[in-house]
């Protein structure tokens, strides 16, 4: 397996890509096979929006890790995951770890219309349950590690448990761990817990070796690869449906607009900065749990804020540069979100424990200047939320 080729499922996207760069660069050894549809720059077209950092296609991004990185490892198959053309490529292949990252991300496009809903369920179970199967059928000592979302769990006044807990009800104590509610309020998130059902359903019952992270928000773009030339940046969406909350507010900032703060901001949301994330996942691929195990990692740094304390800090880091940014809090509130005080559940991490972080206030400060150079690509009419899914 230490050997054996590594598959990255969506590596053209975000995190997919940074991942593929780091990987191939601490396994010069392993061939890294990149899959991708570029569901995700046709979605970001159709919706409006544009990475502000600006992304080269996949050909031109694999050339500049050769000319840049001295990567050569790196080969780039256009596959739809969700397809038969995956069981051909895993056969192909033969992986010893398949990175599955190649969904359709975006909660807010989900719940647009009919059509992106079954476009959201259609692409994201179909290519959990063809990658189980597959592994079940061929590649059953192949190590899975797959992105879900911090997003699955039910909050509801307790502490949140690594993927299993084992409850007590009535006085009666469950005789084994069992998995921790899951709850969703739009479609992107309900396939996310679909995903994890599937996947402890795949351990069980066929021994499977799965790592199921509860991926918290990623924000930044810089990691020691993408650093290092402009065409090996990472994508930076800005548009309401591809933008996630901090990247986001950075936008929002450089360009003038007050930060789009939902409802009463008190919502809680975990963050992980990039580079914090893909240093993780680099370390994870080769730490392969025994057949049978369902390992569920929240994979989450900073667990604390408020989506409002957000907010404060990238103003806070913003005016260290010189840019006047404010807070726009509660004109928009497209989730319905009500909260009248900051919920204050713990959440359990252990497996994230002892590892070095970047803070804040220092990423921020990094993600601003990295943005900055970039900000004439920031379109207005993207950053001001027009979807509504709760009354
Ligand atoms: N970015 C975050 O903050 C975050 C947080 C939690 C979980 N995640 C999860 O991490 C994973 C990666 O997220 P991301 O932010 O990099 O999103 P992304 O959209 O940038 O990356 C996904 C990639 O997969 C590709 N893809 C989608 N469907 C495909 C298919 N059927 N066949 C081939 N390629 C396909 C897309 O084109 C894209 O390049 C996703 O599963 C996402 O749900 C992301």
């Amino acid at each position: 397996v230490r050997d054996a080729p590594i598959l990255v499922l969506g590596a053209d996207g975000y995190i997919g890509w940074p991942l593929s760069l780091a990987l191939a660069a601490r396994f010069p050894g392993r061939e890294i096979v990149l899959a991708d549809n570029f569901l995700r720059r046709r979605l970001v077209e159709e919706v409006g929006g544009q990475s502000i950092v600006p992304v080269p296609p996949i050909a031109r991004r694999v050339a500049a890790a050769g000319e840049f990185l001295s990567i050569s490892n790196l080969v780039h198959a256009e596959i739809d995951v969700a397809s038969t053309e995956l069981e051909r490529l895993l056969a192909e292949v033969r992986p010893g770890v398949v990175f599955h990252l190649a969904h359709q991300a975006s909660a807010p496009y989900s719940m647009r219309g009919a059509r992106e809903a079954v476009l959201t369920l259609r692409n994201n179970e179909e290519s959990n349950l063809r990658l189980l199967f597959a592994l079940r059928d061929r590649h059953r000592d192949t190590h899975l590690v797959k992105l879900g979302s911090f997003g699955e769990y039910a909050k509801a006044g307790i502490d949140v448990a690594e993927g299993y807990f084992q409850p007590t009800f009535r006085g009666q104590a469950a005789d084994r761990p069992v998995p921790y509610p899951r709850e969703a309020d739009d479609v992107y998130h309900v396939t996310k817990i679909n995903d994890s059902a599937f996947i402890g359903m795949a351990c069980r019952a066929w021994g499977l070796r799965v790592t199921d992270l509860m991926q918290s928000t990623i924000y930044g773009v810089r990691t020691a690869e993408t650093a290092r030339d402009p065409a090996l940046g990472t994508r930076l969406d800005q548009d309401e449906c591809f933008g996630t909350v901090v990247n986001r507010f950075v936008a929002q900032a450089l360009v003038g607009h007050p930060l789009s703060v939902y409802g009463t901001g008190l919502q809680r949301t975990g963050l992980m900065y990039l580079r914090d994330a893909i240093d993780s996942l680099v370390e994870l691929g080769d730490d392969v749990p025994a057949p049978g195990e369902h390992r569920v990692i929240n994979h989450v740094a900073e667990r604390g804020p408020c989506v409002l304390e957000l907010a404060e800090s990238v103003v806070a880091a913003a005016r260290e540069i010189g840019v006047p940014a404010e807070i726009d809090r509660g004109t928009h509130d497209p989730r319905g979100e009500h909260l009248s005080q900051k919920p204050r559940h713990r959440v359990d991490a252990a497996r994230l424990a002892g590892r070095a972080t970047t803070p804040l206030a220092v990423a921020l400060g990094e993600l601003l200047a990295d943005v900055a150079p970039h900000r004439d690509r920031v379109l207005s009419a993207c950053v001001a939320p027009t979807i509504r899914w709760a009354p």
